[in-house]
């Protein structure tokens, strides 16, 4: 049982689904718990320093810089990474977007603008505009496409109905995730 400073227990991290105990070392960012103590390798490395987005991840649901959150600050919360959003031997309809209009080159980017993409979808309730899509990824930064294909992607999603963290377009608003947006 990891224990914090004041010696009180922390609980597990709950990251996709699956209770893992808090690291030990308080000064572990959440980044390289996911990737060297979880084995979560998807959750990329780029700057190191909250300004790529290559690691962005959702917290609770929300996107967030795993680099700049101390791993122990996560415990007892919900860390979801592209692995627990993608279906076994399928895509989320993001990904599946990504690569229908060539939002991806080399990837590096894509699990991270992924996760960026379902927090603004998951908050939204009709068909995202171009602009507020380039804004909402403004903070992950792409070196290959020149972003044209991964804001057509984003939008299409928006378009055509809901998506949830559990990967699934919800039909007259079923909600499959712990946020979902209803088809209009
Ligand atoms: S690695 Fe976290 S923002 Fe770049
Ligand atoms: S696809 Fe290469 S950095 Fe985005």
């Amino acid at each position: 049982m990891t224990r914090s400073g004041d010696g009180r227990a922390l609980p597990p991290l709950v990251v996709n689904g699956e209770d893992r105990a808090a690291p030990a070392d308080p000064r572990v960012s959440l980044l390289d718990f996911l990737r060297d103590g979880v084995g979560l390798h998807a959750v990329h490395a780029g700057c190191e320093q909250g300004a790529c987005g290559a690691c962005t991840v959702l917290l609770d649901g929300r996107a967030v810089r795993s680099c700049l959150v101390l791993a122990v600050s996560a415990a007892g919360r919900a860390v979801t990474t592209v692995e627990g959003i993608t279906p076994p031997g399928g895509l989320h309809p993001v990904q599946d977007a990504l690569v229908r209009h060539h939002g991806l080159q080399c990837g590096y980017c894509t699990p991270g603008l992924v996760m960026t993409a379902i927090d603004l979808l998951a908050a939204t309730t009709g068909p995202l505009d171009e602009t507020v899509v380039r804004e909402a990824i403004s903070g992950n930064l792409c070196r290959c496409t020149g972003y044209s294909g991964i804001v057509t992607a984003i939008v299409e999603v928006s378009e055509g109905g809901a998506v949830s963290e559990g990967g699934a377009v919800s039909e007259g608003g079923a909600v499959s995730g712990r946020r979902a947006v209803t088809r209009r």
